[in-house]
Formats: C-alpha cells, sequence, structure tokens
C-alpha cells in the first residue's frame, strides 16, 4: 500500500514536471524587431500594399507546420506583397505558429509609421524571421546580406579554447553545406566538446529551402565572418540563413524531455495498476 501511495505521488510529481517543462517551452524570448531593407521609405508606404502584407502573414500563419512557406498576395501590380516566413528547424509547429503570430502583431501594430516596401521582421532568439517586400527580385540569393548579430554569456577573449572550436565547427558546417549532405534538409545541429574541458557547445546552422547547397554554404560562411562570435552565445541572421549557438542546449530538448517523462508516467502508472 505504501508503494502504491508512493508511485502515485511519483505520477503526480511526473505530471507537474511535465506541465513546468511545457510553461517553459512557450515562456523564453518572444521580443518582435523589424528591419526595413536598404533603409526607411521615403514616404509613407501605401496603405493597399499593407492590407497585401496583412494578408501575406495570415497566409504564412496558416502554413506554420511547413517550417518554411513562400507565397504572394493581392493583384497583380505595384501593391502586391511577397514573402516568406522561416521558422527555426528545432521548434515545434505550435511554437512557429506562436512566433508568427507575435510577429503579424507586431507588424501590424506598427503601421504605419514603422513600414516597409522590403522588411524582415523576426524574433529576437531568430524562432522565426519573415522576409515579405513589394516584388519578387528581393528574394533573389545575394552574397554577404548578413545584417544583425549579438552575443550573450561570458566574454570569448577569456575561453581561447572554446573559440577555436566554434570557430572550426562553423566552418565544418559551411563545407557539409556545400555538399548539401546534412541529415536534414536544410539545416543542421552539432554538439561539440570543446577540446581541453569540460565544455560543449550547441551549434544550430539553417538557411532558407530555395537556395541552392552552394549558396547556402556561402550564406553560412558570411554569417561568421560578418559577426565574427564575440560571447560564449550568439544569434546571426542573414536574408537566407542563420545560426545560433551557445554553451547549453537550446534545440529540441524540451520535447524530448517531454516525451521522457511521459513515458516514465505511463511507467508509473501501469506500475500501480497492477500493484493494486
Ligand atoms: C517560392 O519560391 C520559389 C523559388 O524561389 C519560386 O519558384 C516560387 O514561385 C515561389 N512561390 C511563390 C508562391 O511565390
Ligand atoms: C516598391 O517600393 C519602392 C519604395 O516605396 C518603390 O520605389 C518601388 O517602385 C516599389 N516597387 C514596385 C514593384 O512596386
Ligand atoms: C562578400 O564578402 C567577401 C569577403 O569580404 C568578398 O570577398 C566578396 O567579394 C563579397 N561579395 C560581394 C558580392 O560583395
Ligand atoms: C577566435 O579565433 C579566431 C581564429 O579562429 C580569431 O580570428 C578571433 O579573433 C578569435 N576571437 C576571439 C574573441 O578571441
Ligand atoms: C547561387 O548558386 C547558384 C547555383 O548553385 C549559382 O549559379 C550562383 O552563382 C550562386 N549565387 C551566389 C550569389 O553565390
Amino acid at each position: 500500500m505504501a508503494l502504491t501511495n508512493y508511485l502515485l505521488f511519483l505520477a503526480i510529481f511526473c505530471q507537474i514536471s511535465i506541465l513546468s517543462l511545457s510553461a517553459k517551452e512557450t515562456s523564453g524570448s518572444d521580443d518582435v524587431y523589424q528591419v526595413g531593407i536598404g533603409g526607411r521609405d521615403s514616404e509613407l508606404v501605401n496603405p493597399n500594399y499593407l492590407n497585401n502584407v496583412d494578408s501575406l502573414l495570415s497566409n504564412l500563419i496558416s502554413e506554420s507546420s511547413l517550417g518554411f512557406f513562400n507565397t504572394s498576395t493581392g493583384d497583380v501590380g505595384s501593391n502586391r506583397a511577397y514573402g516568406f516566413y522561416l521558422c527555426r528547424g528545432d521548434l515545434s509547429a505550435k511554437k512557429c505558429n506562436n512566433c508568427l503570430k507575435d510577429v503579424r502583431k507586431y507588424v501590424l501594430d506598427r503601421r504605419p509609421l514603422e513600414s516597409y516596401s522590403n522588411g524582415i521582421a523576426f524574433n529576437t532568439d531568430l524562432q522565426c524571421v519573415v522576409h515579405y517586400a513589394n516584388n519578387s527580385r528581393s528574394f533573389v540569393y545575394r552574397e554577404n546580406t548578413t545584417f544583425t548579430g549579438d552575443g550573450f554569456g561570458d566574454d570569448l577573449a577569456h575561453n581561447q579554447q572554446y573559440n577555436t572550436t566554434l570557430m572550426s565547427t562553423l566552418q565544418e558546417l559551411a563545407r557539409e553545406a556545400e555538399y548539401g549532405n546534412w541529415t536534414k534538409a536544410n539545416f543542421a545541429t552539432k554538439v561539440i566538446d570543446v577540446t581541453g574541458s569540460q565544455e560543449k557547445i550547441y551549434v544550430l546552422v539553417q538557411c532558407t529551402p530555395d537556395i541552392s547547397a552552394m549558396n547556402c554554404s556561402n550564406c553560412i560562411s558570411s554569417l561568421y565572418s560578418s559577426f565574427r562570435p564575440v560571447a560564449i552565445g550568439g544569434r546571426v541572421l542573414g536574408y537566407n540563413c542563420l545560426m545560433k549557438f551557445n554553451n547549453e542546449s537550446f534545440f529540441s530538448n524540451g520535447y524530448r524531455n517531454f516525451m521522457a517523462s511521459y513515458i516514465l508516467m505511463i511507467l508509473v502508472l501501469l506500475s500501480t495498476t497492477y500493484i493494486t
């Protein structure tokens, strides 16, 4: 009987940890930021175009389970809106959907003063990125279009081993991209031990799936050459690719932990039933 109670308690405890795990998954960085490509437009952007951007964003949200989608909305002509979204490859469809909703809200809330004919709006943790423009030419791959990056955590200058391992891993990932031999179509993750220390580096790189393997490799190289890593953690974003790295795991672990405790709970429940 005591054992049954203990197992029941364990089952409840597991359920609580599942709740807190999923709570952790939905919180985190949900800040959104937007930049105009080619600077600010000289005049207020056409309201009809902005309405098309809004429909475009809604269409992107409705396809959020795909991880990437490009489309266009509005009558053919100057007001037509073109665009795509990219969600970080490690995120669940639900998180991708939430991220895109936050982006749409941000873009809508700032109309018309902070609106662009060609703009990129993104979650600051690079969970999702939306690029929209008034013409399809804006989406052709170009070199050196990395435009933002940040670092967080300890200074890299104090950890040369970490820096060396990180730089060689990024170069290796860019080389692998060229051969298109990542296990996932357009993104890769790596966990590497820092030579001569207990530390690990978690790296994620990703390209939009509409560019060639060659362009993807080129895009990733320009991420780390334009924004050289300065800290233990970092994020860099270009028009067609992104990367994130840290000394703590940030990819997929939410889902895996969830599955693990879910299975554990079922096992515990089964054994309680069996004992009683
Ligand atoms: C999406 O992108 C591809 C490749 O760039 C292009 O061929 C296609 O026409 C685009 N689709 C839409 C709906 O714009
Ligand atoms: C897109 O917007 C820019 C800036 O407002 C404008 O100069 C350009 O003509 C527009 N392009 C099209 C195809 O409408
Ligand atoms: C991109 O940057 C690299 C390195 O700075 C340079 O060699 C290359 O010419 C640039 N490409 C373009 C198209 O500007
Ligand atoms: C990291 O290593 C690279 C060479 O791989 C070097 O150019 C760079 O300055 C180093 N960064 C720091 C912050 O020490
Ligand atoms: C992108 O890739 C295509 C084919 O893979 C190549 O022809 C083109 O020159 C590349 N563009 C750039 C800017 O590197």
